[in-house]
């Protein structure tokens, strides 16, 4: 699928996006994990969050009806591929998903390898659950996922007493699980995914389990864990566990801020202020938004409301009369992991350099993102370049241009998003893999003025 993107748009207007993804994977493991039924409304319909909702479904029986219709057909098709079915909450109530556990005693061994598809964090935060229960089970993924780091998970899991295997380092991973002992783990690289999977495993073990992190990431694990009444110690850099059976419960899903941040800077490089209502925002998550500021972007946020632990509210969008570019630090970056491609996209229309530092993480996403942005932008006639640990885009605009997605979402968004402002017409190919976070984005854009035609 391509992309065309025409100069002259203005984003502008009120929206949702689709919920938030990191919130959703934690959500439907701990639905699936719960004694009793839990109800969760606003799951979105991306690629990632139903390769979770399949791996559930195939451990957890009595869920498994709800779980699989929902991986199986969880959106509202419309022309571009994707789903709206949550971009606009005036014309359709979000969804709910009722999910029936019998806690973790009630999982079962998969009769087949767990698919995770594009979804590092279903790989990984599943390796952390899987540990603990009495079987064995083999996990999977495409291709992007084939090459990515799972030593980093697969190793704290070994040390509470679990036997996991890894290829080379590398998915397809093989966890037989037992009974688990707590630990104590510093995790060599800041990853929510690495603590989230040692904290899963570290509420079915004996004793207590302390991750430290040597930056902080995002924390919506910790949150949901302890509005579900579970034991747990937080400090800065720090969460302990101790055993613990978790009910039911219900909560709606905010919208991602990742997805907003795409929508922030389409109506930034277009001028045009923007609301998002219903948005997570959580300060673990909004950083991008503190540098967004530094380059002359002024958002508001207002808390309306709380679900599981977890702060929503409405984002406002000034119009923007000017970027600066910026310096983003290597202590910020566990803050704005997934915002850097973006905010490059950015960065390439303000005047003079803009500098990400210690940014190698990247590197092992879906794609090698520092790469394929620096690539990106000069394929649609800008300035980039990616030089070990960092990315440096010259700023200045863009001429337009071809370019592809190379497979990754946040990749499409933001050559997309870049593309508004481009000084010509710019294509780009490839741009179905944007499903995998923001299903239906081509028409959502459209909706708010955007002047983009899916052809191909
Ligand atoms: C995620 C954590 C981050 C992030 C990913 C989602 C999560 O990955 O990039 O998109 O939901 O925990 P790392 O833990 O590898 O930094």
């Amino acid at each position: 699928m391509r992309l065309r993107v025409t100069p002259g748009s203005s984003i502008t207007g009120a929206v949702r996006v689709p919920g938030d993804k990191s919130i959703s994977h934690r959500w439907l493991i701990l639905a699936s994990t719960a004694r009793g039924a839990s109800r969760l409304v606003g799951v979105p319909a991306s690629l990632d969050v139903r390769s979770t909702a399949r791996c559930m479904a195939t451990v957890t029986p009595p869920a498994r009806p709800a779980l699989e219709a929902w991986a199986t057909n969880a959106a509202v098709f419309v022309e571009d591929g994707g789903s709206t079915w949550n971009c606009d909450p005036l014309r359709r109530a979000l969804p709910a998903l009722e999910v029936e556990g019998e806690g973790r005693d009630g999982l079962i061994e998969p009769t087949g390898p767990l698919e995770c598809g594009n979804s590092g964090t279903t790989m990984r935060l599943l390796m952390g659950l899987l540990s603990s229960l009495p079987f064995a089970s083999a996990l999977t993924g495409d291709a992007s996922l084939a090459l990515r780091p799972m030593e980093r998970v697969a190793e704290p899991l070994r040390r509470m007493g679990a036997d996991v295997r890894t290829s080379d380092g590398r998915p397809p991973v093989t966890v037989r699980g037992s009974s688990l002992a707590g630990i104590d783990f510093t995790s060599p690289v800041p990853s929510a995914q690495v603590k989230s999977a040692v904290l899963l495993a570290g509420v079915a073990a004996s004793g207590v389990t302390t991750v430290r992190e040597p930056l902080p990431t995002r924390d919506h694990t910790e949150r949901a864990l302890q509005a579900l009444g579970v034991p747990i110690d937080l400090r800065t850099g720090t969460a302990s566990v101790r055993r613990f059976q978790h009910e039911g419960f219900a909560g709606s899903v905010p919208g991602d801020p990742s997805t907003a941040a795409f929508l922030v800077a389409a109506a930034a490089l277009t001028g045009s202020p923007l609301e998002i209502h219903g948005l997570a925002l959580n300060p673990t998550r909004t950083h991008f938004l503190e540098v967004l500021g530094r380059m002359g972007v002024r958002t508001e946020s207002r808390i309306e409301d709380h679900q599981l632990g977890e702060p929503v509210g409405g984002l406002f969008v000034a119009p923007c009369d000017g970027l600066t570019p910026v310096r983003v630090e290597p202590h910020e970056l566990p803050l704005v992991v997934d915002e850097v491609p973006v905010l490059a996209a950015i960065a390439a229309h303000a005047p003079g350099e803009s500098w990400f530092l210690g940014a190698e993480e990247l590197r092992l996403k879906e794609s090698d993102r520092l790469q394929a942005i620096a690539v990106g932008i000069r394929e649609l006639g800008g300035h980039a370049a990616d030089e070990g640990m960092d990315l440096v885009v010259a700023g200045g605009g863009l001429e337009g241009g071809r370019t592809d997605a190379r497979g990754d979402h946040r990749i499409a968004l933001s050559l997309a998003v870049a593309a508004l402002a481009a000084r010509a017409p710019c294509e780009i190919d490839g741009f179905e893999s944007a499903d995998v976070s923001f299903p239906g984005a081509a028409g959502v854009i459209r909706e708010l003025g955007g002047r983009v035609e899916v052809t191909g």
